[in-house]
């Protein structure tokens, strides 16, 4: 086995504290001698996981094209390649071991190739040890350090040993970093980082450190930069959106942001993920008031059983879960609202389970993630026995799914013979001369046409039919 450079590695234990600290904030600035280390060489990186993963690829994009990478089209033949991955359950880690497989392979043949994994697996402790024992990975860092890829890359270049960092503690936050956005019209907005909720089942306070705000003069300053530069739509980002600025011991909330946003001229802003405990009477007045705020909530609501939630540790009721969706219907009649829900949760009982079914009936989901409970070491739920066999969890979920398959029906239906106004993304996959792109509720639209103009735009789109994935329509000539 190659050797090892230890820099630090992840401890769960640590990762757990959140101690009194001050959060730093350190504004990125490339270091010259790293400035040409990428010189002829291509990256790629394979992104897995959740839409903060996507943002913090395309800052790694940045922060490799500046050292004068390119980006490859062909992962299997670059001379970099990054993994920044998820480990929110077991599937999402299995996919990873794939990939890690393959790469195996490719590496015998191209021993010149830079392998690094990052994001949330590494800060799992069992998932490390496993990397540096089983598979040939140069760099291995987590989701604390990514500004320190350049000086990771160039140790791993000198020394030619496995480089390894991972820090497990609050974290921090990131400024003025380069970014390659994916999209020339849409762009993910951090708003903050981390995670203190502990529900139960999750890793990701353990994965991704404590809840820390961005000041919301650099949020502002980065969508007016956005705007100038023609984006469209916004999607601002955290675990708990709702909880946003409540470390930085301000008067200023989420909804305060979302107000000053919308006098910013963006078109568009959404925001992922909520939590309904802390989703606000101001935040709701927010999606009423401010035009730029798409009538579309994503809301996770886990289970419907007032004891599940208590043993999750989400700190809501049934009855204050609908009490919020019962406001918001009232704030903002049209509006479409999607969930995450877990079936399978230890020692969940079929009564359990069909209070989940009776909210979701109830509340009229247009759109549901649907997940069986996974077991993650180190947190809490991982250690309760559990009498639920893997027959019946994935029984209820299939009973769930096709539930939740009749909401995003629904959701579609009542569009049908409407005009609605769609930001244009591409050329829909499977039909010839057809373009798609998604509704301000956040449904996927397909319209006859091949003009490659459209794409960034906002059209109208008159809509004829609808299915359970998408709608389809005719474009509306203003
Ligand atoms: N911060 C967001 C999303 C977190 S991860 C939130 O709180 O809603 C996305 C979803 O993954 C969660 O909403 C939950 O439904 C699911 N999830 C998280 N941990 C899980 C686990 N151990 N097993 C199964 N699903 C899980
Ligand atoms: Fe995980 Fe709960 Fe935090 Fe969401 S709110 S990231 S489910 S701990
Ligand atoms: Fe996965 Fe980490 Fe996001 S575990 S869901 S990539 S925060």
């Amino acid at each position: 086995m190659k050797n090892k450079i230890n820099i630090s590695l992840p401890s769960l234990k640590e990762a757990k504290l959140r101690r009194n600290v001050d959060v730093s904030t350190i504004r990125y600035i490339m270091n010259d001698k790293y400035d040409n280390l990428g010189k002829g060489k291509t990256y790629y990186i394979f992104t897995y996981g959740c839409q903060g993963n996507e943002a913090d690829s395309e800052v790694m994009a940045g922060i490799l094209e500046s050292m004068g990478y390119v980006k490859s089209t062909d992962p299997m033949n670059s001379d970099l390649v990054l993994l920044n991955t998820c480990c929110i359950r077991e599937n999402a880690e299995q996919r990873i071991w794939g990939v890690l497989g393959q790469l195996k392979g490719r590496k015998r043949e191209h021993p010149d190739m830079l392998v690094g994994i990052c994001g949330c697996m590494p800060q799992e402790e069992k998932a490390t040890k496993k990397i540096i024992e089983s598979y040939d990975v140069d760099i291995i860092f987590g989701t604390h350090n990514r500004h320190h890829l350049p000086e990771l890359i160039f140790k791993a270049y000198e020394s030619k040993a496995k480089v390894v960092e991972v820090l497990s503690n609050e974290g921090l936050i990131l400024e003025d970093a380069p970014k390659i956005r994916e999209s020339k019209h849409k762009a993910w907005v951090n708003i903050m980082f981390g995670c203190d909720e502990f529900c139960t089942y999750c890793i990701v306070p353990y994965t991704r450190g404590r809840e820390r705000s961005r000041a919301k003069e650099d949020i502002i300053n980065e969508v007016k930069d956005l705007v100038k530069n023609g984006y469209k739509e916004v999607t601002l980002l955290g675990q708990n959106v709702n909880a946003y600025g409540k470390d930085l011991g301000l008067d200023y909330t989420f909804g305060d942001l979302l107000y000053d946003l919308d006098k910013t001229g963006i078109e568009r802003i959404r925001y992922t993920t909520s939590h309904p405990r802390d989703l606000d009477e101001k935040t709701m007045l927010a999606m009423r008031d401010c035009k730029s705020v798409m009538p579309h909530l994503h809301l996770p609501v886990q289970s419907g059983d007032d004891d599940i939630l208590k043993i999750m540790n989400r700190k809501y009721t049934y009855a204050e879960y609908m009490s919020k969706i019962n406001r918001l219907k009232e704030l903002v009649p049209d509006i479409s609202i999607t969930t995450d829900i877990i079936v399978g949760f230890p020692n969940e009982t079929e009564e359990q389970f069909q209070n989940t079914l009776k909210l979701v009936r109830e509340v009229g989901f247009e759109g549901a993630f649907t997940f069986i409970y996974s077991p993650r070491e180190g947190t809490p739920a991982a250690k309760m026995k559990d009498n639920v066999s893997l027959e019946e969890k994935h029984d209820r979920l299939n009973r769930l799914i096709e539930l939740t398959n009749q909401g995003y029906l629904k959701g579609h239906q009542r569009f049908v013979g409407q005009t609605v106004e769609v930001l244009v993304d591409e050329e829909s996959k499977n039909g010839d001369g057809m373009m798609c792109g998604y509704s301000k509720h956040l449904k996927l639209t397909h319209f006859k046409s091949n003009d490659k103009s459209l794409i960034g735009k906002i059209v109208k789109v008159k809509v004829t039919e609808a299915k359970t994935w998408f709608m389809i329509g005719d474009l509306v000539e203003d």
